[in-house]
């Protein structure tokens, strides 16, 4: 029977401009977990999310996850553990929901048409702001819901456990051993029927979906030291060789423009794509169009949308992401840089093993710095990683998802897989033994990690009213055999 949510979307409804003043706060913080002397704020967010779940009453505790590795005077934000409602209704299944209250870094000198840590609502409705999308609106969905259940008088179905990080950005630093730990019998997340991630986007503007599948990422530095300080080019140009030029070289053997990676038996190691799969992506509601407006361009590396979107969710992938220490301010410096630090990563895919992948880059690297016969000195190292993970859509988790979004947006959601990557999904499936599913609230056009990062105001309320109906239709569904 289809559940009746009336009453709860008409309360979301309104209570829509609370909704957007809790979000307003939230982008205030400027809880960048990439940037050290930010950690306070990262801090400030988890209990500022705390602080909104204790007043709706319920059980909330921040937990310390220790010292950040590598970092040992910084402490990692502690990760924000609640229970919804505070004491366990035994006749209700227990849903488990993470997000995370950390955001990418971001200046109004990067491109941002708005202060990046003000929210600033357009005529449009859209909602600009660092985190807005990411993943600040959907973790607040969650609060809103509770909230908006208690002022319509409509009892919670099911028993919410929250796990919300701060870390998430920066590869979710000592989250994995800590949901581990809480999994086992006795402890905070042991009851966990399934598992529910808001934390991902549409693919295009229109069409909602339900995601099963992102790709892992293994992240590496390559740090190549000679000179003892930075140089002048004047004086040492010709006479010292240079750390800079040796980098770029390294640098330029690992992929080329058109994304294919040079590093030897890397592709060796995806999975063969089977018929069945192939014939999964022509029904997807995506174009090519789609991939222009969120590129701002139409510089895309294949002409269909098969081959992009399988370029996006099915092959590994390796992007160039910057170098410490090289000269980047604008105008012209005749320096040399004594150290420098290249960063890439390679997105991974099933049936990449993360191991496997760390020592075909150390050797290539390696013998590609030989190659040069240089007498600077270089290291290579991982800063860190997440393996992939795909799931089953056919679960009830997903089935009951797929009904509250025919609900909400009245239309049947697309399956897909994702490129980005979060990399306690699989630790999840893993630690619970249960089904995880993604379900997002954002849109294509959102542009999280970038300038002018936005959520829409319409998938903002409908999202909330998407996780509460997910709720309501999750507890009806019945429990088949199969745990995954
Ligand atoms: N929300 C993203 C994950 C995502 C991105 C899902 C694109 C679907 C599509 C998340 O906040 C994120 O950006 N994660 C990082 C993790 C990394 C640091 C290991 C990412 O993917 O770069
Ligand atoms: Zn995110």
């Amino acid at each position: 029977m289809a559940p009746n949510l009336d009453s709860f979307f008409k309360t979301v409804d309104s209570n829509t401009d609370a909704f957007i003043e809790r979000l307003r706060k939230a982008v205030a913080i400027p809880s960048v977990s990439a940037e050290d002397e930010r950690r306070p704020d990262v801090v400030k967010m988890g209990m500022f999310l705390k602080s909104q779940l204790d007043g709706l009453g319920a059980h909330m505790e921040a937990r310390p996850l220790g010292k950040q590795p590598g970092k040992e005077h910084l402490e990692l934000p502690p990760a924000i553990i609640g229970r919804y409602p505070a004491k366990k209704d035994e006749s209700k299944r227990t849903i488990l929901v993470y997000g995370h209250y950390d955001v990418q870094p971001a200046n109004l000198s990067d491109g941002w048409n708005t202060e990046p840590f003000e929210l600033t609502v357009d005529d449009k409705g859209r909602m600009y702001g660092r985190g807005s999308t990411d993943d600040k609106g959907p973790v607040l969905g969650w609060v809103n819901v509770i909230e908006s259940h208690q002022k319509a008088g409509v009892e919670f179905p099911v028993n919410l456990l929250m796990c919300f990080e701060g870390m998430e950005e920066y590869g979710s630093e000592g989250l994995d051993d800590f949901i581990i730990e809480e999994c086992k019998p006795g402890k905070f997340f042991e009851d966990a029927d399934a598992v529910c991630i808001s934390d991902n986007y549409w693919l295009g503007t229109e069409k909602p979906c339900l995601t099963y599948g992102l790709r892992g990422c293994s992240y590496y530095s390559i740090e190549i030291k000679g000179p003892g300080q930075d140089l002048h080019s004047g004086v040492f140009g010709g006479t010292a060789q240079e750390p800079m030029t040796d980098l770029m070289r390294v640098m330029a053997t690992l992929v080329d423009g058109n994304g294919k990676i040079l590093i030897p038996g890397i592709n060796e190691l995806v999975a063969p794509l089977s018929k069945e799969e192939q014939s999964l992506y022509k029904d997807i509601a995506f174009t090519m169009d789609n991939l222009y407006e969120s590129l701002g361009s139409t510089t895309g590396i294949f002409p269909d949308k098969e081959s992009t979107l399988m370029g996006r969710w099915r092959y590994p992938s390796l992007s160039i992401h910057g170098v410490e220490g090289a000269f980047s301010a604008p105008g012209a410096k005749t320096v040399i840089p004594a150290k420098v630090t290249g960063k890439f990563s390679i997105r991974t895919v099933p049936d990449m093993e993360p191991p496997e992948v760390d020592k075909l880059v150390y050797s290539h690297v390696q013998q590609a710095f030989e190659h040069l016969g240089s007498k600077n000195t270089m290291k290579c190292w991982l800063q860190h990683s997440g393996k992939w993970w795909v799931a089953s859509p056919k679960h009830w988790n997903f089935t009951a998802a797929a009904k509250a979004v025919e609900r909400v947006w009245k239309t049947k959601p697309d399956l897909t897989r994702e490129g980005g990557s979060i990399p306690v999904t699989l630790t999840f499936e893993q630690a619970t033994g249960k089904n995880v599913l993604l379900l997002p609230m954002g849109s294509s056009t959102d542009a999280a990690h970038s300038v002018n990062e936005k959520l829409d105001k319409r998938n903002y309320i409908e999202g909330i009213k998407l996780l509460g109906a997910y709720l309501h239709y999750v507890a009806e569904e019945p429990m088949k055999a199969a745990a995954l």
